[in-house]
């Protein structure tokens, strides 16, 4: 792509660090988001189709996706006409009343999701799993919750935990049992943490055990384990878990902001053909827009408007179906809807993780590369990993850090974070597979 970035004067070996020594002058810690404090620390430019470009216009074959947004690709041509037919039609925030495009998106939700009766919309994924925890509260009228250790759920007080804690830290497996919330922020208050119980992703027997002994509004849970790597739910488990649900009386929320459109539209409750009572989307949903949404059964959406104010659980939000927002996501799930899109997803998915299965086989590296559809993860062990501590006890964290940096080199990026999600999108071709394929061949080699 043409460079037009404001740093086109320091593109020299020294650029990056310049640009992110000018970022800690006025940003605190020079990132956004925690989660992109990583090294190499690359300043990137602009993204189009599978490719993103750094501020040297050096290109990568994107499979960071920016933490799986970008289901389409970058820059996708019919979402920006989406969004610049929104702005020339003079969609401004009006932020009074109802929209007919809100109305237009919430009809294409619930029809492709049928577990989703009513919606909500908002702009992230946090927030639609910090409204989705209050629901289940103000639902059941009890104030724990259960999460699973290794899962992420966003940044606010009852889900900020530990993703990937030191073995040493957490201790080995326990079941039937639960383990400590071991805080990922400063600022969290003790009584916030005394009501959520963390237990083992495929594990039944500790999610009955958490609730015997104490009132659990919800379970919250990634029905795909995406945020340490791709970790997939047993036979059984999901429905297992709306069932417990169901014999307790606490709401089953399904957190699809990283499952959600990688692998059906339906989301993965479609693939596991199970009706969580709750359920969260975001990211892919608006293809890298800002949006989220939070639906499920009447009975409890309805709290957002009940007449009885002990009940009533409030939605607000300046900026909550943003227009530009949500023409993107009408236009995402318009272009999903096309049979095509899904079988391409799936074509160079599984061309990507059975070329790199047939390479670690050849190089006699033990490797595990477990899929949900378009998102992949690659884990250095010899077994399927099954939950958290499967990874933390097998998977080689050293070699997974080095093979990516050594792929970012080559012009592949990778999150430089081990076990991160690979998501390939509808804009990579079977080129690029082939590229990222003999990268890794020469990565290999060289390791
Ligand atoms: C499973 C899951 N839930 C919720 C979130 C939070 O979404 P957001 O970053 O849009 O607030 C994330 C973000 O990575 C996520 O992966």
């Amino acid at each position: 792509m043409p460079s037009n970035s404001n740093f086109s004067q320091l593109n020299d070996a020294d650029s990056f660090k310049e640009v992110y020594q000018e970022a800690n002058r006025f940003i605190a810690g020079g990132v956004v988001s925690l989660n992109r404090k990583v090294h190499p620390h690359i300043i990137f430019k602009n993204g189009k189709g599978s490719r993103i470009y750094d501020i040297n216009d050096k290109a990568y074959i994107d499979y960071h996706s920016a933490f799986a947004a970008h289901l389409l690709g970058h820059n996708n041509s019919e979402i920006n006409e989406a969004v610049i037919a929104a702005l020339n039609d003079n969609h401004s925030l009006i932020g009074s009343g109802t929209n007919q495009m809100e109305i237009k998106l919430a009809e294409m939700m619930c029809r492709l999701i049928p577990s989703l009766e009513l919606i909500q919309i908002t702009n992230t994924g946090s927030e639609g799993t910090a409204h989705a925890i209050r629901l289940s509260r103000a639902y059941t009228n009890k104030e724990h919750i259960i999460l699973m250790i290794g899962g992420y759920n966003g940044w606010h007080n009852d889900v900020a935990r530990e993703v990937m804690p030191l073995l040493a830290k957490l201790g080995p497996r326990k079941s039937a049992d639960e383990y400590q919330f071991r805080p990922s922020s400063a600022g969290i208050p003790k009584s916030v943490m005394e009501n959520v119980h963390c237990v083992n992703f495929n594990d039944l027997a500790s999610v009955e055990y958490v609730m015997k002994k104490y009132p659990v509004a919800c379970v919250l849970v990634e029905p795909v384990m995406q945020n340490i790597g791709v970790i997939l739910p047993n036979p059984g488990y999901l429905q297992g878990l709306v069932d417990l649900c169901e014999q307790y009386g606490s709401v089953c929320i399904f957190d699809e902001v990283k499952t959600g459109f990688r692998s059906a539209l339906g989301g993965y409750q479609h693939i596991a053909g199970v009706k969580p009572h709750l359920s969260v989307f975001g990211k892919a949903i608006a293809n890298g827009y800002p949006l989220g949404v939070i639906g499920g059964k009447k009975e409890i959406m309805e709290l957002f408007d009940t007449d009885d104010p002990t009940k009533r659980v409030l939605i607000a939000g300046t900026y909550n179906a943003h227009p530009f927002n949500v023409s993107a996501a009408i236009a995402t799930l318009q272009i999903l809807e096309r049979p095509e899109v899904y079988h391409h997803l799936e074509a160079m998915s599984s061309l990507l993780s059975s070329g790199l299965e047939n390479l670690f086989q050849e190089k006699g590296i033990p490797a595990v590369t477990n899929r949900n559809g378009s998102a992949s993860c690659t884990y250095f062990l010899e077994n399927k990993p099954q939950d958290l501590h499967d990874i933390l006890n097998h998977h080689d964290f050293a070699f997974d850090l080095k093979y990516r940096k050594a792929l970012i080199a080559e012009g592949i990026y990778l999150m430089p974070i081990a076990c991160k999600q690979s998501s390939v999108s509808y804009a990579h071709s079977p080129d690029d597979i082939y590229r990222t394929l003999e990268a890794n061949k020469k990565v290999l080699n060289a390791l």
